[in-house]
């Protein structure tokens, strides 16, 4: 049975997944004072104990924030729970490859969170994040701006970095996005950068074209490069899951490609995965349909039907 809507409290938040993301997730946002209180919670107590003890340990040295290990208990009045447990990668390993553990992981959180009465936002970075995302809406009967994935907003941030390094151009200063899946077939939408207003096209005819393909390779096998050379990616997520709470917190309403349920746009429904959200205190305010160019815009699509399919797959 369902305990009662539990009351929602704004300045605290949970993290689920006291591994190398939950971890540093809550350190970042300890250092950048966004809650009261961060409860870690994991399967292995001690685990989350520790990391827990070991954050807390700044707090003399910063601003003060409550770190604590916790249970579900705590959780179920958070106003975000962040979903990190879930399948790890190892090597050359695909994010999809992890669907069936990560799903059966996440479908617990949510199951516990919710039996709870937990009702703030689920922000999900586990992977495959955006079937994970979708597992986490269809368990919880949370609305669908209520439940996002921190998606291709790692991607998106990736880009503008390379980008930055052989433009010269701060990555602040470089609009644009990764969209699709957080994954071998997401979509580095050229079309949609802008530097100052003008196009990559414009841009470049004063600096010299562009190795797109080779961009966008960089950008997708950033993830696989990184596990290779350290086993596990930690501080590029984690702070995706930080510029998401931020926004949430602060209501910014900032435009951020995080994962999302789709309904309709580029024909796509019934799956989550990355356009660029306006994000506030509701979560995704709005799903915004950017004017690609028609090669990325079919290739969006493919990158949704590749999600379909895995989706269907782990359902069936
Ligand atoms: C990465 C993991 C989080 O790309 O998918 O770093």
């Amino acid at each position: 049975m369902k305990a009662q809507p539990a009351d929602l409290d704004h300045d605290r938040i949970a993290i689920i997944g006291a591994g190398h993301v939950g971890a540093t997730a809550a350190y970042a946002l300890m250092l950048r004072a966004l809650f009261r209180e961060i409860i870690l919670i994991d399967k292995d107590r001690a685990l989350a104990e520790a990391e827990a003890a070991d954050i807390a340990d700044a707090n003399a040295l910063t601003r003060p924030t409550h770190v604590r290990a916790g249970d579900y208990a705590d959780a179920a009045s958070a106003g975000i729970a962040v979903i990190t447990a879930g399948g790890v990668t190892h090597g050359a390993q695909t994010r999809l490859s992890v669907a069936t553990e990560s799903a059966a992981i996440v479908s617990e959180c949510v199951d516990s969170l919710m039996n709870l009465g937990f009702r703030g936002l689920i922000v999900v970075s586990a992977n495959p994040v955006d079937l994970m995302t979708l597992v986490a809406l269809r368990r919880s009967s949370l609305p669908p701006r209520q439940v996002l994935g921190t998606g291709t907003l790692l991607d998106t941030s990736r880009l503008k970095q390379t980008l930055s390094e052989t433009l010269k151009v701060s990555p602040g200063s470089i609009e644009g996005f990764v969209l699709g899946e957080h994954g071998d077939s997401e979509v580095t939408a050229f079309s949609t950068i802008r530097i100052g207003g003008q196009t990559l096209d414009r841009f470049c005819l004063e600096t010299g074209d562009l190795d797109r393909p080779a961009i966008a390779r960089q950008v997708r096998l950033a993830g696989y490069d990184i596990v290779k050379g350290k086993g596990y990616t930690s501080y590029g997520v984690a702070t995706a899951i930080v510029r998401i709470c931020e926004a949430v917190v602060r209501d910014e309403r900032a435009v951020l490609p995080v994962s999302t349920q789709l309904t309709g746009q580029y024909g796509l429904t019934d799956l989550c995965l990355s356009l660029p959200c306006i994000v506030g205190a509701g979560g995704v305010e709005r799903v915004l349909m950017p004017d690609l160019d028609p090669h990325e815009a079919v290739a969006l699509v493919a990158s949704g039907t590749v999600l379909k399919t895995a989706f269907a797959s782990l359902s069936g």
